[in-house]
């Protein structure tokens, strides 16, 4: 089939190249001139596993192409994919500035009946809407039908993910629509979620809904658990065992960051809030959430009372392992607070250096090493589960610091092996070790 794909960030870039594979012609349009030149030359301007191998096999195939043209891009298309940001506005809402734009592009420049497919998260009804604005700013007498398709894709194992996740979900009211997007996604051979326009929207939202709930609620189950002597890490492989419950995302740490769980948890809040409808659980999954950032200087405050010229050393920058996205990293947070506070601060994360020194507070050393960033320190603070970070080990807190302080906020070692190690081991929901 023969598909255009609106934006490549992440997921659009993804899923052209995904499409791309699956033997579809692909386009994929943006306005970045820059990006679409490194495109078309084979580099892939974000880090995902196995995305830029990808890319080149399907160039050299000549099945995905790169363009800043409108019009030579929608040419011919069956399905026009619409995979732009939507960023969190600042009321919490999603700002759909960019949705409007390229809305307003592809009705200028569309001369084929098409399928508009919304990759984007978008607040319920917003597909109505891209439709209103594209049939009001027509230009050729052209019919379009419209579709969501969500993503559910990880950062760092996108294109794992789609062709390996657990559902495609697709929704229409059109029945042609629903056809061609399943014929369109046979190749995946995954289970097909079909569906009318709003639930599919609703689908997306509600699971990472659900997602940032869990977190809290197993972050909320930790902070009990240490205040009355009980293990999280029992506690969770107790619970994970019931399949009703399931075992994943119950990992207790210092909260959920990125660039999609708070931005939807909010956005979804704000849904409910624009038809009076409140939504006491979520508001307080995103409350539980900030919270859970402080806890990890709360309890380092209380241990050693004053950070004043103390030098803090922060293993671990990004919202999670294996990406340099820095976006809601509980790291900004934290490190401003250790500031605050008075102390020195020498960072240390393998890869999100660069996106860091744009976001953290200025005063922020950073180290090459974790060994270069715990020489000398008074405390150390894991804030990322970094397989670098994993591996260090006790002895290496141990040899280097002052004295051996750890607070492990993703709980990285287990309390057998901090036993014996000389290091005095803080983390989330489980007793204190003192090694
Ligand atoms: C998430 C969803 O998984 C994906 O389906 C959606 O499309 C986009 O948002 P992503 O943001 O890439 O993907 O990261 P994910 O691996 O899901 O982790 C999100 C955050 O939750 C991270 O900050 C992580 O540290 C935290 N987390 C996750 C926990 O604190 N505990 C857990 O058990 C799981």
């Amino acid at each position: 089939m023969k598909i255009a794909v609106i934006g490549t960030g992440y997921v659009g870039l993804v899923t052209g190249v995904c499409l791309a594979e699956l033997g579809h012609h692909v386009t994929c349009i943006d306005v970045d001139q820059e990006k679409v030149e490194k495109l078309n030359s084979g580099k892939s301007p974000i880090y995902e596993e196995g995305l830029e191998e990808l890319l080149q096999k399907n160039l050299h195939n000549e099945q995905v192409e790169f363009t800043t043209e409108y019009q030579q891009g929608l040419k011919d298309k069956q399905l026009v994919y619409l995979a732009v940001g939507t960023p969190q506005g600042e009321d919490g809402s999603a700002d759909l500035t960019y949705i409007e734009a390229a809305s307003r592009d592809i009705a200028e420049h569309l001369e084929n009946d098409t399928v508009i497919v919304t990759k984007s998260t978008v607040p319920v009804g917003t597909n109505e809407y891209i439709k209103e604005i594209i049939e009001a700013n027509l230009v050729h007498e052209v019919h379009i039908k419209i579709a969501s398709n969500p993503e559910f894709l990880r950062q760092g194992s996108a294109v794992y993910d789609t062709f390996h996740g657990d559902r495609i979900v697709i929704g229409s009211d059109d029945e042609e629509a629903l056809e061609l997007l399943e014929a369109v996604n046979a190749g995946f051979n995954l289970p097909i979620v079909k569906t009318d326009l709003r639930s599919a929207e609703m689908i997306k939202y509600a699971s990472n809904a659900f997602l940032a709930t869990k977190i809290s609620f197993i972050n909320e189950m930790a902070n009990l658990s240490e205040k009355i002597g009980a293990n999280i890490d029992h506690v969770a492989r107790g619970m994970g065992m019931d399949k009703r419950i399931g075992e994943s995302f119950l990992n207790a740490g210092i909260g959920f960051g990125g660039s999609c769980f708070p931005k939807d948890t909010r956005a979804i809040i704000s849904i409910g809030k624009e038809i009076a409808y409140d939504m006491p659980i979520l508001e307080n999954v995103v409350d539980v959430n900030e919270r859970q950032r402080s806890i990890i200087v709360d309890k380092l405050l209380k241990r050693v009372y004053d950070l004043k010229g103390k030098k803090v050393a922060v293993l671990g920058l990004s919202f999670k392992p294996n990406t340099d996205d820095m976006r809601e990293a509980p790291s900004i947070a934290v490190t401003e607070k250790l500031l605050e506070e008075g102390a020195t601060v020498v960072a240390y994360d393998p890869v999100a250096v660069a996106n860091a020194k744009k976001v953290l507070p200025g005063q922020v050393n950073y180290a090459e090493s974790a060994e270069e960033a715990v020489q000398g320190a008074d405390v150390a603070i894991i804030l990322t589960e970094w397989k670098q970070i994993k591996e260090f080990p006790l002895t290496g807190y141990k040899e280097r610091m002052n004295k051996a302080l750890l607070f492990d906020g993703r709980n990285c070692f287990n309390l057998d092996q901090v036993k014996d190690s000389g290091v005095e081991y803080h983390s989330i929901g489980r007793p204190v070790i003192y090694g």
